[in-house]
């Protein structure tokens, strides 16, 4: 029996707008679709709050595998999926982006020989230190449909030997989100419900390589306090690192603000209205881009290198960053910017339309096989 089931599967806080459309798009095709949550993100600002604000379906399953070390996580993600896909026997899996529940099910999935579909794919820092970096290439080995929000993602994938036919460059189904809730996202209101009234910059926070690292944090905490001394700073602070920011004394500044990270519609209205925005975020680089607000990376490097040349971003040390702040602030947002090709919230449908077509085709293979 062939099944033309595709199984979805979600985990992290970026994996949510991502999944949004395309879930969407293959709801308005017809296709029989499941939604995991595998629990690795699981306080509400951090995973509910996506759903009801993205109009998510509530998960078919949640795993509820929580917080662990790499492989502790990894490893209750695979066993938790392993048993579900066995039992489901799905004809896709669709997996985001380059977090730990993306690698988990694409090698179980590999495994047990059902397809994967992989939204995100060929983003490369080059970077091994990034555990995503390594999630990122196991899971691009492993895609049967690759799915690339931008050009240089199809070089990367080229020179490490996969088959143009498997890549379909489709735009950025992150930026469908944020497009089509553009209007939800209201700067006024974000000014008044955190009490702003001069310029601002909102940053956030939470890459190993910043906040892991008592030293890091320590160099972190100085450079947002030189952003401090020019204009207020609000911190929706990640759970991961908080207790090593705030020991290194980051609520210590009067105009530096550390709030919970925020809902997905708050937290872009908060955005949108801002002068400039500070973070070490994937997907922060990215709106910020099509929103116009200055973005300043707190990295050595970049895996979204057309945010650079299509956007608002640039790369700053932590060293820098005061002097690159006072720099931006001064300069203005710009009114005029490019946009990286097929950022036009339509990602979901073509990635839709290609998954609609290849559950099809395996669907009627089945059948002829009999
Ligand atoms: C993960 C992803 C990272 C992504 C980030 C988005 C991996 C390897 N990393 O990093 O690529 O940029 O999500 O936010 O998959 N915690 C909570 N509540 C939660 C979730 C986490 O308190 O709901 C705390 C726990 O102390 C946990 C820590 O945050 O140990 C880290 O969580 P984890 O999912 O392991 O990694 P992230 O740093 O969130
Ligand atoms: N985000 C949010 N509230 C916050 C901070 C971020 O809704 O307080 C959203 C943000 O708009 C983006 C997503 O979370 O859509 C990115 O997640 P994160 O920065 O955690 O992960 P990354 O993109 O770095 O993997």
């Amino acid at each position: 029996m062939s099944s033309e089931l595709v199984i979805h599967v979600t985990g992290a806080r970026p994996n949510f707008p991502k999944a949004a459309p395309v879930i969407r798009a293959l709801e308005a095709l017809g296709v029989a679709q499941e939604l995991v949550h595998t629990g690795q993100h699981y306080d509400d600002a951090m995973a509910k709050v996506f759903f009801r604000q993205l109009a998510l379906p509530q998960p078919d399953v949640d795993l509820g595998v929580g917080s662990g070390s790499h492989a502790r996580q990894t490893a209750a993600i695979m066993t938790g999926l392993e048993e579900l896909f066995l039992e489901r026997r799905p004809a896709l899996v669709v997996v985001y982006g380059d977090v730990n529940s993306t690698v988990g099910a694409a090698l179980v999935a590999a495994k047990l020989g059902i397809a994967i579909a992989h939204v995100e794919a060929g983003l490369r820092s080059f970077d091994r230190t990034m555990p995503e970096e390594i999630n990122r290439v196991v899971t691009d080995q492993l895609a049967d449909l690759l799915f690339a929000t931008s050009p240089d993602a199809l070089t990367h994938l080229g020179n490490e030997g996969v088959r143009a036919g498997r890549v379909h460059f489709v735009g950025n189904p992150m930026i469908d989100t944020l497009l089509a809730n553009l209007d939800r996202f209201d700067a006024d209101q974000a000014r008044r419900d955190h009490g702003l009234t001069g310029d601002y910059v909102v940053a956030t926070l939470h890459r190993p390589g910043n906040v892991d690292d008592p030293a890091d944090a320590a160099e972190l905490v100085k450079a947002m306090h030189s952003v401090a001394d020019l204009a207020e700073i609000v911190v929706p602070l990640h759970p991961r690192g908080r207790a090593r920011l705030e020991a290194a004394g980051l609520f210590a500044h009067d105009r530096l603000r550390v709030i919970d990270p925020l809902g997905y519609v708050e937290f872009l209205g908060l955005v949108r209205g801002a002068n400039a925005v500070v973070t070490d975020s994937g997907g922060v680089q990215e709106e910020t881009t099509i929103l116009g607000v200055p973005c300043l990376t707190l990295r050595p490097n970049t895996e979204r290198p057309v945010t650079i040349t299509h956007g608002t971003n640039r790369l700053v040390t932590r060293a820098d960053l005061g002097f690159v702040a006072s720099q931006v602030l001064s300069a203005g947002r710009s009114t005029d910017w490019p946009v990286p090709p097929l950022w036009d919230g339509k990602a979901g449908e073509r990635i839709a339309a290609i998954i609609a077509a290849f559950v099809d085709g395996k669907g009627a293979a089945g059948e002829g096989r009999g």
